[in-house]
């Protein structure tokens, strides 16, 4: 059973749940700043980042921050993890010290549900090792309706119908794939996956339905809306050599493949290897939404604590 209030996963959400988080989140960021800072007035808020974050961790700060919570931020280089003290123990020392909520990015798969069991506190999974990344999901979805569904924050099973939406490249160690995959089909959307077989294994397409390999990276974008392209996880290749010359070849998103897509839209849920998977033409031109989707971060995440915290969307 989840804690009322956690994220572990995006299969923990119902698709109304998700339309209520999207409303939630369009209320937060509409709200008077200062009336914002009342919601969560004092209440306390961890930020446990066991692996390195710039978009997740400081948009989950200052959602945190503009709804008035106190926040405080552990890492392992500065904290007992270090001497050896487990999550569990960080847990329980976190919630002894008045802690009401804790997000946690770890390399381990699992671990927040770990957290959760041990706390009995609600936790939001802030990437877990290759395993999900929900909140990412949420902020993509956002920027997805924002662009092909005029910003409606309903979802249902017709959402995304007739949209083709292509990820590309290290779909075996992305996290963020795997929650978009489990995600956008059951709004409709045909999810493309392309990558070489040592990122992008056989068994991928049995993540959930509606997903379909396509190896071939220039016969999936004629078919695509959206191209999501993703970065090598090199820090997770564990001994996996790969010709980046070839991949390259094959998988970035280029000048020319741009020029021969100028309507597809262009998501990236960073951080970039700008050059590898793509390259700035992509990154920064005018159907790009990257910057886009960090800026949804801050009112997904604002919805996402305060739903933690026991707040409702009032419509
Ligand atoms: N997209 C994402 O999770 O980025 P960070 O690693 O910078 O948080």
């Amino acid at each position: 059973m989840r804690v009322a209030g956690s994220l572990l996963g995006v299969e923990d959400l119902s698709l109304a749940e998700v339309s209520a988080l999207l409303t939630l989140a369009g209320e937060l960021e509409a709200e008077d700043p200062l009336a914002r800072s009342r919601l969560l007035l004092k209440r306390r808020v961890a930020l446990l980042f066991y692996e390195s974050s710039t978009r997740t961790r400081t948009s989950f700060e200052l959602a945190a921050k503009a709804l008035g919570a106190d926040t405080t931020l552990v890492s392992s280089k500065s904290s007992s993890i270090e001497k050896g003290e487990s999550l569990k123990d960080t847990g329980l020392t976190l919630r002894a010290l008045g802690v009401e909520a804790i997000i946690l990015r770890s390399a381990f798969a699992g671990s927040p549900a770990l957290l959760e069991r041990a706390t009995g506190l609600p936790v939001l999974n802030a990437g877990d090792g290759a395993h999900q990344h929900p909140s990412q999901a949420l902020l993509d979805l956002r920027t997805l309706l924002r662009v092909l569904r005029g910003g409606t924050a309903e979802t249902t099973a017709q959402t995304l119908a007739g949209v083709t939406i292509t990820i590309c490249g290290d779909i075996l160690h992305s996290r963020v794939a795997r929650s978009n995959a489990l995600l956008l089909p059951r709004l409709g959307a045909r999810v493309l996956l392309s990558g070489p077989l040592p990122l992008l294994p056989e068994v991928a397409a049995a993540m959930g339905p509606g997903l379909t390999i396509e190896r071939d990276f220039d016969a999936a974008l004629p078919q695509s809306d959206v191209v999501m392209m993703l970065r090598i996880q090199a820090e997770r290749l564990a001994g996996l050599h790969l010709d980046l010359h070839e991949y390259r070849a094959a998988f970035q998103l280029n000048e020319k493949r741009l020029a021969a897509h100028p309507r597809l839209w262009v998501m990236h849920p960073g951080p970039m290897i700008r050059g590898q998977e793509i390259v700035d033409a992509a990154a920064d031109g005018a159907r790009s939404l990257i910057e886009e989707q960090v800026r949804h971060g801050v009112a997904v995440r604002m919805a996402l604590v305060a739903r933690a915290l026991g707040v409702r969307a009032s419509s």
